[in-house]
């Protein structure tokens, strides 16, 4: 552990000596970029970018070659970027000052959107730099990040049955989550989320037959439901099956998509096959928070209503968290004016929405300042990489949203935070306390 002490380590170790990139796939069988940066010392870090299915409109761009191989997915120009571009301009830098490293890429990239380089490149790059410096320290990712103070482990939130652009069914809200909130330690919380998962499973099979069990993009179940209450009802069933106690143990989080069913030119949102106005979905959310035990509603508007969602949060935000994902995409500037707006109380937090861990670090400070709740999230499509689960330990994000306790991708994270927890001298797990503030 030398970077605690004060022995003489010269700054040589740190210097870049690689960075190299390759293809390989996400969950969804899609390319996606690997990149690997090695220090003089020969400290490794490699990370993968993640890629999103229900994308915000002012995200980072994906890098994509089109033309016919991979259905146009493929990432041979985003890989060549980094191979080329990028590896040459970071060579020798110090691989500890990660500002310097990450602004210089958006200073190559020149674009707004990172369209030149690739978000994808970018961010792959800006993570393994991060991880080649723990590496080389002899350290975790979190300790680098945080220090001694990062000793929170994130409150889960699962998404445990999947709907809208994550599934075929017709369940127009994207996700619906657990929050398992009533447990002093992290292991205890995804064991009951666990349990109650498996309930589901036996309450789907029964309801609705075996095809129902089939996972979504995120390992939540993808019934044929139809309506929002039909999937709520069921999560509330199965964590009493479970043996908890709805909202007091096990609470309930929606995160609707709804640019996804939002139709601008009539300014509606396609609900069940009606049409609501904004007002009638914010008397429709109300009614949901009334009915069941919720503590958390993302993207509950489509992505350019700032005044709408500064009037949910205004109705709603003494009671749960609104949470700000599409509207923001992690993008400081954009969170800024929802910040000004008072558009929300709570922000999703997702690395390669805005590509590189400079601004996604600046994004979560601003919040905090702000007494702002950050959820640090996965993507729909995902890789084995772990690193959101030490961003969010590194940082005392507080909240994370990492899918189902299924498919490999989702449940490398959880067993991440389960050994990080064992790794802690003394790991805190807030639970409820996520929640309880008044905003
Ligand atoms: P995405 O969805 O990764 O497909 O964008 C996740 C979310 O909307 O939170
Ligand atoms: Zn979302």
């Amino acid at each position: 552990m030398t970077y605690y002490s004060f022995t003489a380590v010269p700054d040589e170790i740190f210097k870049i000596k690689t960075v190299r990139a390759r293809m390989v796939l996400d969950s969804r069988g899609n390319p996606t970029v690997q990149v690997m940066v090695i220090t003089e010392a020969g400290g490794v870090g490699i990370a993968n970018a993640p890629s999103g299915a229900s994308t915000g409109k002012h995200e980072a761009v994906e890098l994509r070659d089109g033309g016919k191989e991979w259905h146009g997915k493929g990432v041979s120009k985003a890989v060549e970027n980094v191979n080329t571009v990028i590896a040459e301009a970071l060579k020798g830098m110090d691989v500890r000052n990660q500002r310097e490293i990450d602004m210089k890429m958006i200073e190559i990239d020149g674009t707004p959107n990172k369209s030149r380089l690739g978000g994808n490149a970018i961010v792959a790059t800006s993570l393994a730099v991060a991880k080649a410096a723990a590496a080389t320290l002899e350290i975790p990712l979190y300790l680098y990040l945080g220090g001694k103070y990062a000793d929170t482990l994130p409150v889960p939130m699962l998404n445990i049955i999947n709907g809208g652009a994550h599934a075929g069914n017709k369940l127009d809200f994207q996700e619906f989550m657990i929050v398992p909130v009533g447990f002093k330690k992290f292991r205890d919380a995804i064991r009951a989320a666990v349990e109650t998962y498996h309930e589901l499973k036996k309450l789907l099979k029964q309801k609705y037959g075996p095809s129902a069990v089939n996972v979504g993009d995120e390992g939540g179940y993808a019934p044929p439901m139809e309506t929002i209450r039909e999937a709520l009802d069921a999560l509330v069933e199965a964590i009493k099956a479970a043996g908890y106690e709805p909202g007091k143990d096990i609470a309930l989080a929606i995160d609707a998509a709804s640019s996804q069913f939002y139709d601008e030119k009539r300014d509606v949102y396609l609900v069940e096959g009606k049409a609501y106005k904004r007002d009638d979905m914010i008397r429709l959310y109300k009614e949901l928070v009334e009915e069941y035990p919720i503590v958390s509603i993302e993207d509950p508007l489509y992505e350019e209503d700032f005044e709408g969602f500064a009037e949910i949060t205004k109705a709603l935000g003494n009671k749960v968290l609104i949470v700000g994902d599409d509207i923001y995409t992690t993008n400081p500037e954009r969170f800024r004016k929802g910040i000004e707006t008072g558009s929300s109380n709570a922000i999703l937090v997702k690395v390669n929405q805005i590509g590189t861990l400079t601004e996604t670090l600046e994004v979560i400070k601003m919040a905090h300042r702000k007494g702002l709740r950050t959820i640090i999230s996965h993507r729909s499509g995902e890789t084995e990489d772990t690193t959101i689960a030490d961003i969010a330990v590194g940082f005392n994000a507080g909240l994370i949203k990492t899918g189902a306790p299924a498919r490999g991708e989702r449940t490398a994270k959880y067993n991440r935070l389960l050994e990080i927890e064992l790794e802690l001298e003394s790991p805190y797990y807030p639970g409820i306390e996520m929640f309880l503030r008044r905003f």
